[in-house]
Formats: C-alpha cells, sequence, structure tokens
C-alpha cells in the first residue's frame, strides 16, 4: 500500500484529481475500450471533482469514453431529492463534464426489488470489464462506501443499514436532523471495491485520524473495513497532515520518505496544468 502525505486538503485534491486524469489519458479510452471509474459522495471528493471539471474545460482530459460507477445510494431516495447521491454527483460533478449520460451508473435508491437491483449493478460492473479505478472516501469510523464496521470484507453490492455514528455524521446534509436521515442505504461490497485494478482512499482531517491509523497500522478487521487496503494489490491511501495525527512518527517518516523519492508519472502529466 502506497500512503501519499499532503501539507493540505487542497494539495490532497490536486494530487488526486491529477493522478486520476493521468490515468485516464495513459489508458488513451476509446468506444470499444473504455477507462472504467468507481467514484464517491461526501465532502472529501468535491475538490477532486472540481479540479477534474478544470482540466476538462481545458479540453486537457475528457471523460467521453469514462464509464462510472457510483459506490452507494441512500434507500428511499428519488435523483431530484438534493440529498441523493444521484443529485450530488450531477450536481457537483456530471453536469459540468462531457460525459454520456448512458455512461453514468448510480443505483437506484427507489428500486422496488433492491436486491436484484444490487445483482445487476454487478452485473453492469462486469459487463463493462470491472473497475480500474475506485476513489473512495472513508467515515471517522473506517467505512468505505456505505460498508458499515462489521461489513463481510468479501460482500458485494447490497442494502445495509447506516450506524447511528454514520446518521449524526451525515445528518448535517439533513437540516441537523438525524430523524431525516435514511436509515438504509445501496452500496458496493467491500469485495466490489477490492476487486476493482486499483483502489485510492483520500482521508482528510483530524476526524479521519483514527481511520488512518487503523488503515495503516493496525491489523485487517471488519470493524474497520478500510483496513482492507492492506490486502490489495494496488492501493493508494492519501491523507492530509492534519489526519495523519495519530500515526507513529516512524510510520510517518517512513512513507514520507519512500513518497519523496517517487517521480511518478501519472501526477506530473497535469501537475503544472
Ligand atoms: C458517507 C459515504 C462515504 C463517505 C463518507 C465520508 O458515509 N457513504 O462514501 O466516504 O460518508 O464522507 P466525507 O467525505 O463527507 O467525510
Amino acid at each position: 500500500m502506497r500512503l501519499i502525505i499532503k501539507n493540505n486538503y487542497k494539495d490532497c485534491a490536486k494530487w488526486t484529481a491529477d493522478y486520476i486524469a493521468g490515468k485516464i489519458a495513459s489508458a488513451a479510452p476509446s468506444k470499444e475500450k473504455p477507462f472504467v471509474l468507481g467514484l464517491p459522495t461526501g465532502s472529501t471528493p468535491l475538490g477532486v471533482y472540481q479540479r477534474l471539471i478544470e482540466l476538462n474545460q481545458k479540453k486537457l482530459i475528457s471523460f467521453e469514453n469514462v464509464i462510472t460507477f457510483n459506490m452507494d445510494e441512500y434507500y428511499g431516495l428519488d435523483d431530484k431529492n438534493p440529498q441523493s447521491y444521484h443529485y450530488f454527483m450531477w450536481e457537483n460533478f456530471f453536469s459540468k463534464i462531457d460525459i454520456k449520460k448512458e455512461n453514468v451508473h448510480i443505483l437506484d435508491g427507489t428500486a422496488s426489488d433492491p436486491q436484484k437491483e444490487c445483482e445487476h449493478y454487478e452485473e453492469m460492473i462486469k459487463q463493462a470489464g470491472g473497475i480500474d479505478l475506485f476513489l473512495g472516501g472513508c467515515g471517522c469510523d473506517g467505512h468505505i462506501a456505505f460498508n458499515e464496521p462489521g461489513s463481510s470484507l468479501t460482500s458485494r453490492t447490497r442494502m445495509k443499514t447506516l450506524t447511528e455514528d454514520t446518521i449524526a455524521a451525515n445528518a448535517r446534509f439533513f437540516d441537523g436532523d438525524t430523524t431525516k436521515v435514511p436509515k438504509t442505504a445501496l452500496t458496493v461490497g467491500i469485495g466490489t471495491i477490492t476487486d476493482a485494478r486499483e483502489v485510492l482512499i483520500m482521508m482528510s482531517g483530524l476526524s479521519k485520524a483514527d481511520a488512518l491509523q487503523h488503515a495503516v497500522e493496525e491489523s485487517v478487521s471488519q470493524m474497520w473495513p478500510v483496513t482492507i487496503l492492506q490486502m490489495h494489490k494496488s492501493a493508494i491511501l492519501i491523507a492530509d497532515d492534519a489526519a495523519t495525527d495519530k500515526l507513529r512518527v516512524g510510520t510517518v517518516k517512513y512513507f514520507s520518505g519512500i513518497e519523496a523519492k517517487i517521480i511518478d508519472s501519472y501526477e506530473r502529466i497535469f501537475a503544472d496544468k
């Protein structure tokens, strides 16, 4: 696993967006061989989306042959609901780039048969050739997508019940009212995420310090789902300085020392643009 530490959120977001753009550009995707990107919602990816929009509007990168699969959606919210992840994605990203509507996939939170919807989602990912790069954020308790602590580490797309912690954390998007937060969601599984050829998880701020410490220094555990990255062949964790608060000094020194020597070709393509 690669651990990249940046001074602040802005630098993390820029690095991540440039890395994703570099990966897409290097893959030179076509209609026959598109690039398949997994995407999250939340506050963490917003800066990444802004930078990708900028690169797209400057015509430095195109999403014409990019297929996306979002991680999750609240169950019970339709795509017109401003709190839905459909709405979030179109508002903050898709409506501002040259992606084709038919290439965007988000779980349907209004599906009458949620299990069927989840199975179909897995099938569509398979049909697309699997996910090349899955970008994700992380909950303070180490959850990824809506795979709450206690989720099976090999889980597939399914319905999950949200924990009280997640409901409380996400109440900020529902007028601070926990009773308005849906209690269940459809989410890709941990196995769905780790099947991706590459996984990139972002963590920013002091509130993610416990999750980052577990992800890097503790054992793999279903109680900290993000720790599964330790088992992945090609995983990157990118964090800002504040999120490293609970890591050992030696851990920070070790990973920072390695990164200082890496000149990342994917990042460099867009670094000065
Ligand atoms: C939600 C989402 C996750 C996200 C997490 C953290 O629970 N389902 O995908 O990673 O929130 O969100 P934030 O980036 O706002 O801290």
